[in-house]
């Protein structure tokens, strides 16, 4: 295998790295070590009781960093009580808690989706407390749940474990067709789509172009750097993050060819050599698909989230693979010059806030993301 095929970026962000993946596939094992993606193969089955079966789903939403923010606590009847973990934040990339928002609006979908696969309403109050004051999350509960009996399957929830994330180079001989972007769209006005060759050629660029502003940002870099979960060891003991399992990371790992601090020194070979694989994902996008809001509350947020969970199980019902893409989404002072320019591009098509970019197209089948375990994201 030629270094450069094994030479590329994951992440939820920005990250150079040598990878085969990081998948269960590629997580050679080690004494000791499995590939923490159990709670995608136990969803639903070990649990009896309702709430426990439906967030045993949840907790396999789509979120940003994979920091998988949510803490739950059950009450003594059917209620169910969701916190942000204020310490999974990005204070740096996320500066008011947008995006995690959006991820527990992911985790709500789903929640209620399997809910409803068991004859269950999941009745979502947002903020029973009150808003947090600020413009960043609080101690307080982001949601009350309260299960109730009645409510009929939906037919999306079928692909709860076909959906990914793909962060892979898409195939750029097949184009992703009209047809299939209305299937995706599906009639909902909040998203936009487009395989216009022309918009996509620009935002192929602008999506690289605020790669490397995030890069070249000391602190949101060193923000992702310091997610990284690198070798085998360190995701599972870790299920979370920027993960990098899998063979040739433990091995380099192991050898001291790579650390968190080799990644983070901008004249490293490992920042160097990862720039050019990353340009190669960005620029395999064949299309573009974006969710936009008219404002830019916790219940747009949290709507956001809704329609992009929907939307990504959408993508799996079609095979098609989707890369949410946020960096030109973020609001430092040093991204703003793209967001402007990103929201000028599609400005015709979507008035408002974009909440969330994806680049579509048709990539590799890739394994299941880590998860930490349903028991450890119950409060005690
Ligand atoms: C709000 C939000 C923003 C995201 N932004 C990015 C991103 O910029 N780059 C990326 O590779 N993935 C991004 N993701 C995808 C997450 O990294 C992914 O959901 C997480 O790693 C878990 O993987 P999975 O979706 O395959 O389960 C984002 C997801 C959400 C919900």
């Amino acid at each position: 295998m030629k270094r450069r095929n094994f030479l590329k970026i994951i992440g939820s962000s920005c990250i150079i790295v040598a990878a085969s993946g990081g998948t269960a596939g590629y997580f050679l094992s080690e004494p000791g070590v499995s590939y923490p993606d159990e709670p995608w193969h136990s969803a639903g089955s070990p649990y009896e009781e309702p709430r426990m079966r439906a967030l045993s789903y949840a907790i396999l939403a789509p979120n940003p960093h994979n920091r998988q923010p949510w803490l739950i606590q059950l009450d003594d009847r059917m209620g169910i009580t969701l916190y942000c973990q204020l310490d999974r934040r990005l204070p740096e990339t996320d500066l008011y808690d947008r995006q995690i928002m959006i991820g527990l609006g992911c985790f709500c979908e789903l929640l209620r989706m399997a809910a409803a696969e068991d004859g269950f309403d999941a009745q979502i109050q947002w903020f029973p407390e009150g808003l947090p004051d600020g413009n960043r999350l609080s101690e307080s509960p982001v949601a009350h749940i309260e299960l109730v009996k009645g409510s009929s399957a939906d037919p999306l929830f079928k692909q709860v474990l076909n959906r990914r994330s793909t962060k892979e180079v898409f195939d750029i001989s097949r184009q992703v067709d009209d047809n299939t972007l209305a299937a995706l769209k599906d009639n909902d006005s909040e998203i936009q789509t487009s395989n216009d060759a022309e918009l996509v050629a620009k935002l192929r660029n602008l999506t690289m172009d605020a790669f490397m502003v995030e890069i070249e940002t000391a602190r949101t870099y060193k923000e992702s750097v310091d997610l990284m979960r690198i070798g085998n060891k360190e995701v599972a003991a870790k299920p979370d993050g920027i993960s990098m399992g899998g063979a040739f990371f433990s091995v380099m790992k192991n050898t001291g060819l790579i650390s968190r601090k080799k990644i983070a020194d901008p004249s490293s070979q490992a920042y160097k050599q990862g720039i050019s694989p990353f340009r190669d994902i960005m620029h395999s996008a064949m299309a573009y698909s974006w969710i936009s809001t008219s404002g830019n509350t916790r219940l747009n947020q949290v709507e956001a989230g809704r329609q992009y969970l929907r939307l990504n199980l959408k993508a799996a019902e079609l095979g098609l693979s989707m890369h949410p893409i946020s960096q030109a989404l973020q609001e430092y002072p040093e991204m703003a010059m793209l967001y402007k320019e990103l929201h000028e591009l599609t400005d015709t098509q979507s008035p408002g806030r974009i909440q969330m970019l994806t680049r579509l197209g048709y990539g590799p089948q890739v394994g299941f993301s880590p998860r930490w375990s349903l028991k450890t994201r119950i409060k005690t």
